[in-house]
């Protein structure tokens, strides 16, 4: 913490009144034309902290209209210049993966397992939205999610916390930059701690489950680093975790989260959450709502006026202490200064290079698109193939976009047909498939030398409040795939999705599938980089794609059943289901490239450490051989897991603990190798504690989570 700042603090929170204390932990959503004037009052009265720069409890859903900068330019005059304390307010808005150019969706953001590309990313996003008077953005989402019935699993990084950890770090350094206090960053906020991702069946808003083992291992971690990457907000999440609602909870919100994880700023309640908690069944009336929360840790209190309505009483009454109140007005005036509001509280737009974001964008897409099938090498397509284009989504545009592109416009993105006409040198003929004309269609496609059929889920059934029970493709797109096959053609499936669907009879069909994502601006370029082989295809899942959707929860980093039935290992599969075979579609970590990598059996430079050398500091290198045998250059994302076959609690099969995303021209070799040290070894404890216990450590490196290219190491 900053001394020079902790005392303007100090002073400042010395000259403020209760009432005006508890204007700061009040969050509004912007005013509509009607109220505005009342608003205006409010804030000159110092009740208001910070604004929601959104109106709706579903933000990402609805369209939100331009952001008019002279208007929070006037509300924040009237704060600094009018108000007795002339504190800014920090306006804050969803800019979740992207402002006016729109980035991939941030679980196909973590399919490029490209973390400098994400930190560029949000550099970029961070650009242009702070020249639209954000501040503070609700990103990144960090939910570990298994379950891609519930439509949030888009918005965060998949099912791996290793993978998560790594996109907080990018997704935190990218938005806050070196300097917070500089015009061109926003303060990032990591949410919703935690465990959101585990809803009930994906039901959004739902209980969880999740024991204090999971937590630590596997929901927690991705907060870990987004604290160590300094993260100046955490946004508490809706759900409850062993019968506590985050919400209300000291044990996550200051035992966990402040006490165990260091975080040191600021924590924003979820929309509504603070009054939800009648509903949850913990408090009795609003009063006890604002008293639990703030007692809690929740220092910032999102749209539901309960702290303004209820924590002057409380503390005149003495159930809330002034001391709690303090510590969450310091909390919030320490981000204010160091984001630098009071040394520049107005918005000044100074442009930004358009073409530089989208191009950023577009090689992020490039890097996200997961190649799952390629027959007979039927991709890359020559470009002056005749292409006969069919599917609903050859002219979709909105639905590129993803959900939670609030400043996204769909109108100026490319859809598959326009740049498919814009690379190709060939025929493209086009039909939506849709209509009754399926015998143009059939001939369209008899007369062309490849099918490329564009299919995918809308935006609309994706994100907040968008839980699906049925995560396979829309039956008028199966009945596309399964008609087109009359025409006798190679077909391939361009698969414009959010979230992970089911695969098993898409898979089938088809000769070649492409899993394209939600991409942002530069979805449709991208596939056609990849379609022609302008760039070799290396996204990798960061999610399970599972067979069948009633084989849900189907994830990579279990532990190891006591009877032989990890059927993720397609251990004994015909066991696990007595009706179907629960192995994955597509494992965790799975993707495939234009070239043929091979790998070296792993090296270490030694083969055991003892725990002592572990603590002081030393490591174990291990190293392949990686070669790239084809006809191409291309990216390979080297991915290294562990398995702890003996330990004190059960260790997952395989956890991710490292990967590298390296480049290699064709018929080139590089030896790629990755240091171990104490923070690799081990586990949380239930109780948090970390723990590296002695013994054997099995380590793979590979192509995905089931590579079997194993060396051994033991820590003595
Ligand atoms: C929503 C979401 C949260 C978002 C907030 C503000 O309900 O849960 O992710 O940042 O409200 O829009």
């Amino acid at each position: 913490m900053n001394n020079e700042i902790l005392q303007k603090v100090e002073k400042l929170l010395s000259e403020m009144t209760l009432h005006e204390k508890i204007g700061q932990l009040n969050q509004p959503e912007t005013p509509s034309a009607d109220n505005a004037e009342a608003f205006k009052e409010a804030v000159r009265n110092g009740e208001v902290g910070s604004i929601l720069m959104s109106v709706g409890a579903t933000a990402g859903n609805d369209a939100q209209g331009a952001i008019d900068i002279s208007f929070y330019n006037e509300i924040q005059r009237i704060a600094v210049e009018e108000s007795k304390n002339h504190i800014p307010l920090i306006f804050g808005r969803d800019v979740i993966h992207g402002h006016h150019t729109v980035f991939p969706v941030p679980l196909a953001m973590a399919a490029s397992f490209n973390s400098d590309l994400i930190e560029q990313s949000y550099r970029d996003i961070a650009q242009e939205a702070a020249q639209e008077s954000i501040h503070w953005t609700f990103t990144p989402m960090l939910d570990l999610a298994r379950d891609p019935r519930w439509g949030r699993i888009i918005e965060g990084p998949g099912e791996d916390p290793y993978v998560g950890a790594r996109f907080a770090s990018a997704v935190v350094s990218g938005l806050q930059g070196d300097d917070l206090s500089k015009s061109d960053t926003l303060v990032a906020c990591a949410k919703h701690y935690v465990g959101y991702g585990a809803s009930e069946g994906g039901r959004d808003y739902h209980r969880t489950e999740i024991s204090d083992y999971s937590l630590h291992n596997y929901y927690l971690p991705a907060f870990r680093s987004a604290v160590k990457a300094g993260a100046r907000t955490v946004m508490s999440s809706f759900n409850d975790v062993n019968g506590q609602p985050i919400t209300s909870s000291s044990y996550y919100l200051t035992d966990i989260l402040r006490d165990k994880l260091g975080f040191e700023g600021f924590v924003v309640s979820d929309y509504d959450a603070v009054i939800q908690l009648k509903r949850q069944g913990v408090a009795a009336d609003d009063a006890d709502c604002a008293a639990m929360a703030l007692n809690a840790g929740l220092d910032m209190d999102m749209h539901d006026y309960c702290y303004a309505a209820n924590l002057e009483k409380l503390v005149e009454s003495g159930k809330v202490s002034m001391e709690a109140v303090d510590n969450a007005v310091k909390r919030i005036l320490y981000v204010k200064f160091e984001k630098g509001l009071f040394d520049h509280p107005y918005c000044t737009p100074a442009g930004y290079d358009k073409n530089e974001h989208l191009k950023h964008a577009r090689e992020l897409a490039d890097e996200s698109i997961v190649l799952l099938k390629n027959s007979d090498h039927l991709l890359p397509l020559d470009k002056s193939a005749k292409i006969c284009l069919i599917g609903p989504f050859a002219t979709e545009r909105r639905s590129l976009l993803g959900s939670w592109c609030i400043d996204g416009t769909a109108e100026e993105t490319p859809c598959l047909l326009d740049a498919l006409k814009e690379s190709s040198t060939g025929k493209i003929e086009y039909s939506s498939g849709l209509g009754l004309n399926w015998d143009s269609t059939l001939k369209k496609a008899y007369n062309s030398d490849v099918v490329v059929l564009a299919l995918g889920e809308s935006w609309s059934s994706t994100g907040e409040a968008r839980a699906v029970s049925n995560i396979s493709i829309p039956p008028e797109q199966l009945a596309i795939i399964k008609k087109v096959k009359a025409a006798g053609k190679k077909t391939v499936g361009v698969l414009f999705c959010g979230r992970p669907i089911e695969m098993q009879e898409i898979s089938n069909e088809l000769d070649a599938v492409i899993y394209a994502w939600h991409n942002g601006s530069a979805s449709a370029p991208a596939v056609c980089d990849i379609l022609f082989g302008d760039v070799s295809p290396s996204g990798k899942l960061p999610a399970t794609l599972p067979r069948l959707a009633t084989h849900i929860p189907l994830y990579y980093n279990i532990t190891s059943s006591g009877r032989p039935v990890n059927c993720y290992y397609n251990e004994n599969p015909y066991d696990c289901y007595i009706d179907s075979i629960p192995t994955p579609c597509y494992p965790f970590g799975y993707g495939l490239s234009y070239t043929t990598f091979n790998y070296s059996r792993p090296e270490c430079d030694k083969t055991e450490i003892s725990l002592g050398d572990l603590e002081a500091g030393k490591k174990i290198t291990v190293s392949v051989n990686l070669e790239n045998a084809g006809d191409y250059d291309a990216k390979e994302t080297v991915q290294l897991y562990m398995n702890t076959p003996v330990a004190k609690m059960m260790r997952p099969i395989r956890e991710l603990k490292s990967f590298k995303k390296i480049f290699l021209k064709q018929k080139t070799n590089e030896t790629v190798s990755f240091e171990l040290g104490y923070e690799d070894f081990g586990y949380y404890d239930p109780c948090g504690n970390y723990v590296v216990e002695k013994g054997v450590r099995n380590v793979f490196v590979g192509e995905n989570c089931l590579t079997v290219n194993k060396v051994s190491v033991i820590i003595k």
